[in-house]
């Protein structure tokens, strides 16, 4: 009994060292597999965010102007105009991103010669990845702003006026886990011809800041 348990001790120990050892050492690939596997996946983590997950600039455009309505009366007395003017306004939003682009509410803006005289506002949206998104919308011309413009008269006999478009729109895109803010904005400008009543070819900045 004695000598048994005292060989059984023995070969415990003989036996425990070299596992002991052993799983010292497994431990050790172990960490150094899990250590491997982490580098491995940041490193993929990087690429991706590098090449397909790049964040790409959304690009909005004003693809469609036309004149909806087109009035104006002469105030002889004042030397002055009355305009009214409604536009509608077809702007896509472009996302060349792999994944989606939210933007919050934002506004159109009309500008003429350089005065705020009209805007209409956008909801905030989601575009998904690769969609270009329509939007259709109407510009008025608040006719109260253009009333004291002293340029106004003479654009009008004249027969152009010249008006420019304004569109910012501030969103941001999600990139693995890392929100990367964007805004796209774009500007044209454009003449009225009051004769044939259409919108000449507009003149276009685009600009996207990350
Ligand atoms: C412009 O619109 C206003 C309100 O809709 C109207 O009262 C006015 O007569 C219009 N002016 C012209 C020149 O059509
Ligand atoms: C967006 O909405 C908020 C609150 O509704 C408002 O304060 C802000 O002026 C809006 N921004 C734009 C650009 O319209
Ligand atoms: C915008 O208008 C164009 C033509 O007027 C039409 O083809 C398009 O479907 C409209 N888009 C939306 C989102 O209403
Ligand atoms: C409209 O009139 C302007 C100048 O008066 C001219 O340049 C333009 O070509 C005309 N557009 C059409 C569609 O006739």
């Amino acid at each position: 009994m004695d000598v048994e348990g005292k060989a059984l001790k023995a070969g415990g120990w003989s036996s425990s060292t070299p596992t002991l050892a052993s799983s010292r050492k497994r431990r050790k690939t172990c960490c150094l597999a899990v250590i491997g596997t982490t580098i491995g996946i940041v490193i993929l983590i990087v690429i991706l965010a590098f090449t397909v997950f790049k964040a790409k600039r959304p690009v909005t455009t004003f693809d469609d102007l036309s004149i909806k309505d087109l009035d104006f009366s002469f105030d002889i007395a004042r030397l002055a105009v009355r305009l009214n003017v409604t536009l509608d306004v077809d702007v896509s939003v472009k996302n060349p991103n792999k994944v989606g682009f939210k933007y919050s509410n934002s506004t159109v803006i009309l500008n003429y010669r350089g005065e705020l005289v009209g805007e209409a506002p956008l909801l905030p949206d989601k575009i998904s990845a690769g969609e270009t998104k329509h939007m259709n919308l109407s510009l008025t011309v608040l006719a109260d702003r253009l009333l004291f413009n002293t340029k106004l008269y003479s654009d009008v006999t004249s027969g152009i006026l010249p008006f420019n478009t304004y569109i910012k729109l501030p969103g941001k895109v999600k990139i693995l886990f890392f929100n990367i803010h964007a805004t796209t904005s774009s500007s044209c400008d454009f003449d009225i011809y009051i004769s044939n009543r259409t919108i000449s070819e507009q003149r276009c900045k685009y600009k996207t800041k990350f």
